[in-house]
């Protein structure tokens, strides 16, 4: 009789989850392509992913997050993005390697940082069935641009390294001018309890911060029309307003 501690883990899950957590789990060396190849090999389903979405994900969170699978030196999980949600400018904390495959029609941003500076390198549709891969570097956004709600998975490793995989991830919180670390979902207007540490004095160029502040602003609206009408909320979607209108006044006079 098999002992209980002997049952891999992994058991229980779709078949063809459990196929991408053997792949990833045999790989002795693992770069952001062989993650990419084994989620492709893998031809998950969003079928395979019901157990793990979260549409009804708390308004003041910027997307659905839910892990499917902690492999230690890696991890896979579900991110639900309904129409309008769109996550925070972010890297990965501890994450060498990674890959994110889209289950509907998402939109990827890329983004450079120069002396904290924070400046746009592409703006892309991220089709169903696309896989895009990450690299320790990347600082990048996902969204949903569309009118409906769909499914995104992701895997984020880092061979040797011990606890959570996206832990100390970054935000690039142009708003507050910050960058900011979380060990959880990086969502606009995190709160302070979920902040484990700050760095002031990030900057972004026009197009970037103009657009981070638009998608921003719509997270305080619809926030404030969940009910959630805090000072705090008023006075940022107050001061969101304020930036844009100069921001594009200054810009009609150029
Ligand atoms: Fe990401």
């Amino acid at each position: 009789m098999m002992k209980t501690d002997m049952v891999p883990a992994y058991l229980g899950r779709p078949a063809r989850i459990q196929t991408l957590i053997r792949s990833l789990e045999r790989r002795t060396v693992i770069t952001p392509e062989i993650a990419k190849d084994c989620v492709q090999a893998a031809n998950i389903q969003a079928n395979d992913l019901q157990l793990w979405t979260d549409f009804e994900h708390p308004v003041a969170n910027s997307y659905g997050r839910q892990l499917i699978y902690d492999g230690g030196h890696f991890e896979i999980m579900v991110m639900s993005w309904l129409p309008g949600d769109y996550s925070a400018i972010h890297d990965h904390g501890a994450a060498q390697w990674g890959a994110v495959q889209s289950f509907g029609e998402a939109e990827h941003a890329v983004f450079r940082l120069d002396q904290m500076q924070l400046s746009t390198v592409s703006v892309h549709p991220f089709s169903a069935g696309t896989i895009n891969v990450v690299t320790h570097d990347l600082i990048h956004q996902m969204g949903n641009p569309s009118n409906r709600p769909f499914l995104s998975l992701h895997v984020y490793g880092s061979l040797g390294h011990h606890g959570p995989i996206t832990g100390g991830a970054r935000i690039f919180n142009l708003y507050e001018e910050c960058t900011q670390y979380t060990d959880g979902g990086v969502f606009f207007g995190l709160p302070a309890h979920q902040i484990t540490r700050q760095v002031n004095g990030l900057r972004g160029d026009r197009e970037t911060t103009l657009r981070h502040h638009e998608q921003m602003l719509a997270r305080v609206h619809r926030r404030l029309a969940d009910g959630e009408d805090t000072i705090l909320l008023l006075q940022t979607a107050t001061m969101l307003q304020q930036d844009l209108a100069d921001f594009k006044t200054v810009t009609s006079h150029v």
